[in-house]
């Protein structure tokens, strides 16, 4: 085990879910960490935290230092409120809603994500998510790089044309009116940024269990990833 990876983080087992934008990853991993009991991390959430928090705080986004500066001193926690599912980010005091999930804030975290101080800073926030009795990670670079000791590493795929539709139906049932080309061009760019960057590429992990999700439901793939982990013998408290 890697020193970083904290003394005794063995004991707590780690399923890290990677993959690119609109293929279903936090959907499974909400599922899995609710059926097993599990703790949820979704970094992407903090990587977009990291943009917010610029844009509030005036750190322009091409100031690698600053925006280090304000993932290692981020005033963030999340909250389970009575009625929530899963925990949700409070910043700086302020409860953060829809714009985290914007398009706007997706593509100005994954700009900032390509800068390796600004990914060094969130390393060790992240790894603090691994607590008994386990963890569900969803992420890029979750099995590559943040827990490569994770009993179980999943990388999944789709077609960009069909998350792009996911995202399109996602968008429309929320009332906010979107046309599908530019959507698919903007999921491709960010695709190729987060592949193609020098530190973290987004890609599988040499020890990833890889499923192609555009065909398959959550319901197949959820039941597919907890076959392999009771083989692995995770299971819940
Ligand atoms: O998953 P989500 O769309 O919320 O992530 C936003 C951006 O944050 C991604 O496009 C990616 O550039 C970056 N990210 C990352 N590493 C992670 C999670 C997210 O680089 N582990």
């Amino acid at each position: 085990m890697s020193a970083a990876a904290g003394e005794g983080a063995i004991q707590v087992p780690v399923i890290a879910i990677d993959g690119p934008g609109g293929v279903g990853k936090g959907t499974l991993s909400r599922h899995l960490a609710g059926h097993l009991g599990f703790h949820l991390l979704d970094s992407g959430a903090l990587y977009r935290l990291v943009a917010l928090g610029a844009k509030e705080q005036s750190v322009a986004l091409d100031d690698e230092q600053g925006l280090a500066d304000l993932g290692r001193q981020l005033d963030v926690e999340f909250r389970l409120g009575a009625d929530d599912e899963i925990a949700r980010p409070v910043l700086r005091g302020r409860l953060v809603g829809e714009e985290l999930r914007s398009e706007r804030c997706g593509d100005d975290a994954s700009r900032i994500a390509g800068y390796p101080r600004v990914r060094e800073a969130l390393l060790a926030r992240q790894r603090a998510f691994r607590r008994p009795p386990g963890l569900v990670a969803d992420g890029r670079d979750m099995g590559s790089v943040v827990f490569p000791d994770a009993a179980l590493k999943i990388f999944l795929t789709a077609s960009v044309e069909e998350r792009a539709q996911r995202r399109y139906k996602q968008l429309i049932g929320k009332g906010i009116g979107v046309n599908l080309a530019p959507l698919l061009g903007e999921i491709s760019a960010r695709d190729k940024r987060d592949r193609e960057r020098s530190v973290a590429p987004m890609k599988p992990a040499s020890d990833a269990v890889v499923i192609d999700t555009t065909t398959l439901g959550i319901d197949g793939v959820f039941e597919q990833v907890m076959k392999i982990a009771s083989e692995r013998g995770i299971s819940g408290p």
